[in-house]
């Protein structure tokens, strides 16, 4: 039952223990619960009430290491943040099977973000945009003239452009500020511009400024992905004819995944596993990176489509690549407040965000892989079977060496394995 009332006066007032005791009471939580909430892990009750409001607790995901990756030349173990088991072995996997050629190669944009104004009730469209382009170099030095770590490491804004848009309501005038964010995510430093600029706007251009935010679509900030599999690493014995095979079967399933946006929409979720897990483990805007991803999709005909694209080259090799939106920083927000962020994107020792971006689109191609070779062959249950059914049996109340009996049980069962029937062996186990 959800709690009587949801209307809590003053709850950001109360300290992180007196704001869990509220809650627990007018939600009747446990005892167990309400320990559940109060244990912080690396991050400290003082810590995460800095970074949202009401904070009553934390909660923790697993943190596992992706194995055997090589991007441009350097090895990389690589933290993924998430509940899912099967993502990182999955990875692991996929990533040793393209050492023969080399390993993973990237080629990431200049980490370009756009702050987006809208602009209404233009009379003469033509004339306003007119009008900010001769102004522009003006305009951004407008935007630069801020005390900015960012500016002076060579980052700010570096072009205006405009954009005519018909609307339901009408036809807008949208104006891009394109911003070099060095090593941010870059959202403050674009909405603080694009907020700066917007009466110097509505000046030349005789309209209204409505909103002034930041596009997650950030198509000038890609990562491109390249990495070639021989059909020698494809297979599952070795030989080169399991590999033509396993490698026909993964064209044909990203055949489907092209065409059917029902389809597509499942394979991109496998490859946002990887994108998603790297970027919550370094404390980086996920949703921001997800909604980006999806969008950039439709860019080149307007369907929802795949993510990574796959073929075969002249010698039968497989060779995946993906390009998109990584809008990813390694200084400010929580990568730079969160200690486990912080540890995580010690452990990839990046030194630009730009290396961020294309060590994440890496593990995403990797993920996609591993995906569409596992559906194309034995199915996704194998896999995932082995920690699921150790959770099943943990959550039928095993305890000690029973997990890994009940979990054996539970893999070893042909047919459908429910938490019901997980719950009777664990009886009978009891009983024996
Ligand atoms: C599950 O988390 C991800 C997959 O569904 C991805 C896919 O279908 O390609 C296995």
């Amino acid at each position: 039952m959800p709690v009587e009332n949801s209307r809590v006066k003053g709850l950001y007032k109360l300290s992180v223990q007196e704001r869990l005791q509220l809650v627990a009471t007018a939600a009747d939580l446990s005892p167990k619960h309400i320990a559940a909430l109060s244990q912080h892990g690396e991050l400290d009750e003082t810590a995460a009430d800095r970074m949202i409001e009401n904070v009553i607790g934390t909660m923790s995901l697993p943190v596992g290491v992706a194995t055997n990756f090589v991007i441009d030349g350097k090895q990389y173990l690589i933290p993924f943040c998430l509940e899912e088991s099967s993502v990182v072995a999955a990875a692991s996997n996929m990533a040793k099977r393209c050492l023969e050629k080399g390993g993973f190669e990237t080629n990431n944009d200049d980490p370009v973000m756009i702050g987006q104004l809208q602009l209404l009730g233009v009379k003469d469209i033509d004339l306003a945009e007119k009008n900010i382009a001769d102004a522009k170099a003006d305009l951004m030095a407008f935007c630069n003239d801020i005390p900015s770590r960012m500016i002076a490491l060579g980052g700010g804004c570096k072009d205006i452009e405009t954009r005519r848009l018909q609307t339901g309501l009408g036809e807008m005038l949208i104006v891009h500020l394109l911003v070099d964010c060095r090593d941010a995510m870059g959202a403050n430093a674009v909405n603080t511009m694009a907020e700066r600029v917007a009466p110097r706007i509505e000046a030349l251009s005789d309209g209204r400024v409505h909103l002034r935010i930041l596009s997650n679509l950030a198509g000038h900030r890609l990562a491109r992905v390249r990495a070639v599999f021989t059909p020698e690493e494809m297979a599952s014995d070795g030989t080169r004819k399991d590999g033509l095979h396993i490698i026909k079967g993964i064209l044909e399933a990203h055949a489907f995944a092209v065409a059917d946006p029902y389809r597509a929409t499942t394979h991109n979720k496998g490859v946002m596993n990887a994108i998603s897990s790297v970027a919550l483990a370094c404390g980086q805007d996920w949703r921001a990176i997800e909604a980006g991803c999806h969008a950039w999709t439709t860019m080149n005909n307007g369907q929802y489509t795949s993510m990574t694209s796959w073929e075969q080259d002249d010698d039968g090799n497989l060779i995946g690549s993906m390009d998109a939106p990584m809008a990813v920083g390694i200084v400010g927000g929580a990568s730079k407040v969160h200690p486990a962020a912080q540890a995580n994107l010690a452990i990839l020792g990046v030194e630009t965000a730009q290396e961020l971006a294309g060590i994440m689109v890496c593990a995403g191609l990797a993920q996609n892989l591993g995906a569409l070779r596992a559906l194309s062959t034995k199915g996704i249950q194998a896999g995932h079977m082995k920690l699921h059914a150790k959770n099943m049996a943990v959550s039928a109340g095993a305890v000690d060496s029973e997990v890994d009996a009940l979990a054996a049980r539970i893999q070893g069962h042909e047919g459908h394995r429910s938490q019901t029937l997980v719950e009777q062996w664990l009886q009978e186990m009891r009983q024996e």
